[in-house]
């Protein structure tokens, strides 16, 4: 794994980055593979990431769209991360509706909702990855109790290794998760962090030890890609001198 932070001055230079990151990982993709998968974050963060991507030519037919976590909402409720990126991104571009999963949120089980997208992702990938899928890039946000994607603090889902989707749960509150491994496998993992609430959370994150099932996104460790912490200052002040 290489490990880069990079501490931007606020989050206009931050996103400039991450599209950056972005297109360059998009053209990697499709160089190499001849299709691009990415797995997007919900967020207030990684917004005006979407709306750049907006405006940008690319080869639409070759980029695929999945998601990391979703609220267990329809897409119509201004609560889902798929209606999110959807407004802000997809519903701009060319892009054909057969390359956009959102994660399903309509049967009245969430597990088996998290089983149908598990479906998916084996139909999709399968061909190339017997195992498990990798996606080429993954965004990630960090909240403020540690927690990324839907994997909370002291949740049932952060144990979860034998399946690519679990059930997640913000407070009592169903939530649909990519899990750990499956994360873990992507070539690339960007994570997008403003804010000064965050120091907290980044200080046990990076600290040589400490709980894991208390601040969930030190389990973010991919095996073989590289990760990206993109913070702005407020965030990064306990990091400020990593190096
Ligand atoms: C949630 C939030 C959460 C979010 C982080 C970072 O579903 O609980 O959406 O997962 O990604 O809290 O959020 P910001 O990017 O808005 O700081």
């Amino acid at each position: 794994m290489s490990l880069n932070v990079e501490i931007f001055a606020d989050l206009s230079p931050l996103i400039d980055r991450a599209l950056e990151l972005t297109l360059g990982a998009i053209q990697a993709a499709i160089a190499q593979r001849g299709r691009f998968t990415i797995a997007l974050a919900g967020g207030n963060t990684p917004q005006p990431l979407y709306e750049q991507l907006a405006t940008q030519d690319l080869p639409w037919q070759d980029i695929f769209i999945f998601w990391g976590d979703e609220r267990y909402v329809p897409m119509s409720d201004p609560q889902s991360n798929a209606g999110m990126a959807a407004k802000a991104w997809l519903n701009q571009v060319n892009i054909p509706p057969e390359n956009i999963f959102p994660m399903p949120t309509q049967a009245p089980d969430p597990q088996e909702a998290a089983q149908t997208y598990a479906q998916q992702l084996q139909a999709f990938f399968r061909p190339d990855a017997p195992e498990w899928p990798r996606f080429d890039l993954v965004l990630l946000g960090l909240g403020s109790d540690g927690h990324t994607a839907s994997l909370f603090p002291h949740t049932a889902a952060l144990q979860v290794c034998d399946r690519t989707v679990t059930v997640g749960s913000k407070e009592g509150q169903p939530r649909l998760t990519l899990t750990v491994p499956i994360l873990n496998e992507a070539r690339c993992i960007l994570f997008l962090v403003t804010g000064a609430n965050k120091q907290e959370a980044l200080t046990q994150i990076f600290a040589e030890q400490s709980d894991a099932t208390q601040f969930p996104a030190r389990l973010i460790q991919p095996r073989d890609g590289q990760l990206f912490w993109l913070l702005d200052t407020a965030a990064g002040e306990p990091l400020k001198n990593y190096r």
